[in-house]
């Protein structure tokens, strides 16, 4: 199994719904380590609540970005992590790390890239007046919120929604495509060729949900 590094800020739901997936022995990653820069983040208890190794990397204690991601790179690599994936990490990553993990970190966005990039993403949908949102695993590149698309949720917006009900709305999707995305980068179905990602094999079905 492909071993995944997650790194995490906070709440660690979508960090939770791929240890639920790796549960199933055909699931091919399994959580190697956990990963936060934030002491209190609540899904560091969570990881720990299974048996799995977390470390707390603190990017206030180092000085510079730089120093900040060597540590990273040294923990993940420590860890024989192969895969890296970004859930709720709230920290920016430079060029440096990221073409040192090329093609091998995925993020997940709470929008329909590359539609609202950035942060209070719910609230600019709603002001935007669109109709459908929802969530996007991407692989990482050194622009922020961008990168070859893995797979994407459709949800709709509710006249009388707010940020924190769509909010809610949106994540119940993403704990369904994140685990899908990584399986399918994990199992060798899911390959980048260029600026997109290929799927191999059943072609008429692209990895997409629509709540
Ligand atoms: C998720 O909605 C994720 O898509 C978003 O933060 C939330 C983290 O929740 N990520 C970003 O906004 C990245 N810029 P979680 O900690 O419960 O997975």
């Amino acid at each position: 199994r492909m071993r995944l590094g997650v790194l995490i800020s906070g709440r660690g739901s979508n960090m939770a719904a791929l240890i639920e997936a790796a549960r199933d022995p055909a699931y091919p990653a399994e959580i190697a380590l956990v990963i936060s820069n934030n002491a209190d983040a609540k899904g560091l208890e969570t990881a720990a609540a299974e048996g799995i190794p977390t470390a707390v990397i603190d990017h206030r204690a180092f000085d510079g970005r730089a120093a900040f991601e060597a540590a990273l790179d040294t923990a993940l690599r420590d860890a024989e992590v192969e895969l890296v994936c970004l859930a709720g990490f709230m920290r920016l990553l430079t060029a440096g790390f990221v073409n040192a993990w090329a093609d091998r970190i995925l993020n997940i966005h709470p929008s329909l890239l590359p539609a609202f990039k950035g942060l209070h993403v719910h609230e600019r949908a709603i002001a935007a007046g669109v109709r459908i949102t929802g969530c996007t695993v991407h692989v990482v590149r050194p622009e922020m919120d961008d990168g070859p698309i893995v797979a994407q949720g459709a949800v709709p917006i509710m006249p009388d929604d707010t940020p924190e009900t769509l909010a809610a709305r949106i994540l119940e999707v993403e704990h369904a495509i994140y685990p899908l995305a990584v399986g399918l980068f994990a199992s060798g179905k899911a390959k980048v060729v260029g600026q997109r990602v290929k799927i191999a094999g059943d072609t008429s079905v692209p990895p997409a949900l629509i709540n």
